[in-house]
């Protein structure tokens, strides 16, 4: 832990980190800390909203920094149904319907199941885990997710033998959604795990941020998180789960193959074919702040780089 701070960011609920943030960035601002700290943020900043979302902090799955703002999570954001500006998904999401909402889950499977927020919110312990999250457009945050393993979900559908890929889609409202008119993408968006991928600990559903519902620009009312993998694998407000036997192929596999593969480890050896991917930009540092070093599987590798012994990680991009 960098300066005074005796407590652990991942050792505290969301609503603490928060409010431990401020108190941190207090003393940056009176100059108690060491010079050269990243976070330009003000020690003003804008507290989290939205219905309380409580759960146990799993520090063990957790990473030891600061995380990002409200305001930066909140409103720097990628949700091209909504548009692609980063501040499109902040001014047009409320728009999205987000009540009744259920899900989906079906394919190979013995229980197949339409669950409605009370079910999936019961179905496991909720925990609150401080992610890194690395845009595949090279930029950075770090967010205190709340939400429990997506394996929990899966063991209570009973998988089948043939389940060997996860198949994620995201709502479309058209009428609430103007970033669809521009065929950017084949709508709905849909995302895709293999089985261990999907089963892997890390591998989050998540409910909220920072102790709070999820925003609908976030992904409410329910999304994935996979934190090793670019950011465009945590597909966003999902209505369907399904698994099965053959390899799916996504939204950006489909818009640009050569360019965003199924796996989409983060990785720093492996450029995107217009930009490098070696280091990152992270947002809310200031602009003078130099880049970070990007890690493999975004700094996850202890936990997940097993997944993929044997593979050639640069053709299977
Ligand atoms: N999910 C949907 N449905 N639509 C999207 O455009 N963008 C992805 C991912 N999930 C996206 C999505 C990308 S590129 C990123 S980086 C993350 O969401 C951003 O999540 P955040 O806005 O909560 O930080």
């Amino acid at each position: 832990m960098r300066g005074g701070n005796p407590i652990r960011p991942s050792e505290i609920t969301p609503e603490a980190v928060w409010q431990s943030r401020r108190q941190w960035l207090r003393q940056v601002a009176t100059g108690s800390l060491a010079l050269g700290l990243p976070w330009g943020a003000r020690a003003d900043e804008a507290a989290p909203e939205g219905p309380p979302l409580a759960g146990r902090p799993n520090p063990a799955l957790s990473v030891d920094e600061p995380p990002n703002a409200w305001s930066d999570i909140t409103t720097y954001n990628n949700f091209y149904e909504f548009g692609t500006g980063k501040a499109d998904p902040s001014l047009n999401a409320g728009r999205m319907r987000l009540e009744p909402w259920q899900v989906r889950i079906d394919g190979a499977l013995r229980r197949p199941v339409t669950l409605d927020m009370d079910a999936l919110l019961r179905l496991a312990p909720l925990e609150e885990r401080v992610y890194r999250l690395r845009c595949v457009e090279a930029w950075s945050m770090v967010i205190p997710w709340t939400g429990y393993s997506l394996s929990h979900l899966i063991k209570y559908v009973e998988p089948t033998a043939d389940a060997r890929y996860v198949v994620f889609t995201t709502d479309l409202q058209a009428e609430a959604m103007p970033g669809v008119r521009d065929g950017i993408l084949d709508w709905p968006y849909t995302e895709g795990l293999r089985m261990d991928e999907a089963m892997h600990p890390l591998t989050l559903l998540t409910f909220g941020v920072y102790g709070r519902r999820l925003p609908a620009q976030n992904g409410a009312p329910l999304r994935v998180v996979v934190p090793w993998k670019y950011g465009f694998k945590s597909a966003k407000s999902l209505v369907h789960i399904r698994l099965q036997a053959e390899a799916p192929v996504s939204s950006w596999m489909r818009a640009a193959p050569r360019e965003y593969g199924f796996y989409a480890n983060v990785n720093p050896d492996v450029p995107h074919p217009r930009w490098s991917q070696a280091t990152e930009r992270r947002i809310g540092q200031s602009l003078f702040a130099p880049r970070i070093p990007t890690l493999p599987f975004n700094g996850y590798a202890e936990q997940v780089a097993g997944l993929y012994q044997g593979m050639d990680l640069r053709r299977n991009f």
